[in-house]
């Protein structure tokens, strides 16, 4: 398993309900959470390491020694934003040096299940509202970079051609799959689900 980046089609594929928090999903949560300290990112959803799942893993503190700001969300849901709004800059591990301003809800409600198969509901704000909201938006194939302004939109188009050329020229050399190879990958893993 390892993070996929832009233009990956795993990051632009919506992902399925898990219907079982089984071994399998456990060892992909603790997985996604070593991947996700090694890259010094707050948040990873499983569709950066190219599976369909609804499933985050979030450090709110981006420490791994705090495991107290560690959180697993299985099948999450946006229930509520409230508090306006608020721009913040973002990035993202999937586009790796890449930080640019978006605009997010100030404050949400979500609700989700943690790997013990428990419903839990919690109100984030301000840094864990941001990773929440970025990360769910992974779950539907909606990147930060669709929600970046007019501004950043046009600072990001250099590094977005660099990550498409990066992308393309390693699927030649057959480092990665054809994006067509890619998506049946992706619906033979739905299919077992
Ligand atoms: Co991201």
């Amino acid at each position: 398993m390892k993070i996929v980046q832009y233009p990956h089609p795993a990051l632009r594929h919506v992902a399925k309900p898990l219907k079982a928090i089984d071994a399998e999903v456990r060892q992909v949560a603790g997985k996604m959470l070593e991947l996700m300290y090694e890259a010094k990112g707050l948040g990873l959803a499983a569709p950066q390491v190219a599976l369909p799942y609804r499933m985050l893993v979030m450090n709110f503190a981006g420490d791994a020694d705090q495991k107290d700001q560690e959180c697993v969300a299985i099948n999450p849901v946006l229930v509520e934003k409230k508090d306006g709004t608020e721009e913040g800059s973002e990035g993202c591990l999937s586009f790796p040096g890449l930080y640019q301003k978006v605009r997010r809800a100030k404050t949400v409600v979500v609700r989700a299940y943690n790997l013990e198969g428990q419903l839990y509901e919690m109100t984030a704000k301000e840094l864990p509202a941001r990773l929440w909201q970025h990360e769910i938006d992974h779950l539907d194939g909606t990147l930060y970079i669709d929600k970046m302004g007019p501004l950043g939109k046009i600072a990001a188009r250099g590094a977005l051609r660099e990550f498409e050329q990066k992308f393309r020229k390693a699927q030649e050399k057959g480092e990665i799959p054809s994006d067509a190879d890619i998506e049946k990958m992706l619906k033979e893993i739905e299919e077992k689900m």
